[in-house]
């Protein structure tokens, strides 16, 4: 059987990190690719001399050259610049639009039979470039949303009820970012909702600081964004792939008529194995709770208007 390979494009901070946690898991063959010369073949090598030690047997390389990615049956998209003091949304989207269909374009050139998760941001608007840029099928491209911001939320309900996190279940939907989706009845501990468990306030400081998980930890690190969970959460979506597990994951999605939206991105719980989405997962929610995801698809929609595809 051929051995499996998962390339990441961007050896920086979630990229390496990823490729680190991947190769641990020892799943499959892993490439780092960066446009900056030395740095995935530096990187790649690092992680690769603690193999003796570590005990895995997949290999791990870096490069500058796309036919290294080729045949591919995982690509991750990290490639692209965090927001910086000065810059507007808008200067983020175009830079990384340009970023993310140029790579894209290079990926499917060699791997034209992969999934891709997109993790660079805005991720629901680059998870529709992407979408674009490749000429898949949308449900061989996703993006990393939801299992990071439930991560979050999931954390956060562990350390206010005192319990462990594995007994914790909650869904995050919508954009990643300022309009992020939390019905807090969704989110259950033992399988009591959390809205029956803590007062409305504590409830409404949880989703809070979900919302603003990936800014609190820029505020204390400054110079970079988060990349230990993000990395965690793109290998649970990775996995899901390459074992073909069927996995149900909240992740940012092309829908197309699910939950009355199309031509738009946003996380929605996906059911993921070897060819990407096998399914959108459609949950019961109210009218007031279906407005609700409206109004957040309405934010990337916006940004996706604002997006000339090349
Ligand atoms: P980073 O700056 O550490 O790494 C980015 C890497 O991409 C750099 O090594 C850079 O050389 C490379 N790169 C830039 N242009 C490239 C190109 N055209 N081809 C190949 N490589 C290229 O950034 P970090 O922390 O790894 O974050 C990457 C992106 O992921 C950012 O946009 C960040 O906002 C986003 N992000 C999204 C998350 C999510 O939940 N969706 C979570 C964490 C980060
Ligand atoms: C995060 O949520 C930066 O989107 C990134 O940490």
């Amino acid at each position: 059987m051929k051995t499996p390979r998962i390339s990441i494009i961007g050896a920086g901070n979630v990229g390496a990190s990823l490729g680190q946690r991947l190769i641990e898991k020892d799943l499959a063959d892993i490439v780092l690719i960066d446009i900056v010369d030395g740095l995935p073949q530096g990187k790649a090598l690092d992680i690769a001399e603690s193999a003796p030690i570590l005990g895995f047997n997949h290999r791990i390389s870096g490069s500058t050259d796309y036919s290294d990615s080729a045949d591919s049956e995982v690509v991750v998209i990290t490639s692209g610049i965090a927001r910086k003091p000065g810059m507007t949304r808008e200067d983020l989207i175009r830079i990384n639009s340009s970023i993310v269909s140029g790579v894209v374009k290079e990926v499917v050139r060699y791997s034209p039979n992969c999934v891709i998760i997109v993790v660079a941001n805005p991720v629901d608007a680059m998870t529709w470039v992407a979408y674009k840029a490749s000429g898949l099928a949308r449900q061989r491209v996703l993006g990393l949303s939801g299992v990071l911001d439930s991560a979050r939320l999931a954390t956060f309900i562990a350390l206010e009820t005192n319990c462990s996190v594995k007994d914790v279940s909650c869904y995050v939907l919508g954009e990643h970012g300022s309009s992020m989706v939390v019905f807090p009845r969704l989110a259950t501990v033992n399988g009591k909702p959390i809205t029956a468990l803590l007062p409305a306030e504590k409830i409404s400081a949880l989703v809070t600081r979900t919302v603003n998980g990936g800014a609190e930890i820029v505020g204390l690190l400054k110079n970079s964004s988060a990349f230990y969970a993000p990395s965690a959460a793109v290998v649970r979506m990775t996995e899901a792939i390459i074992q073909n597990q069927d996995k149900l994951l909240p992740c940012a999605a092309v829908l197309n008529g699910e939950y009355n939206l199309r031509e738009v991105v946003i996380g929605v719980p996906v059911k993921l194995g070897r060819d990407g989405i096998k399914e959108i997962v459609n949950l019961d929610l109210t009218p007031d709770e279906l407005a609700i995801l409206a109004s957040s698809a309405e934010t990337v929609r916006k940004q996706i208007g604002s997006i000339t595809l090349e």
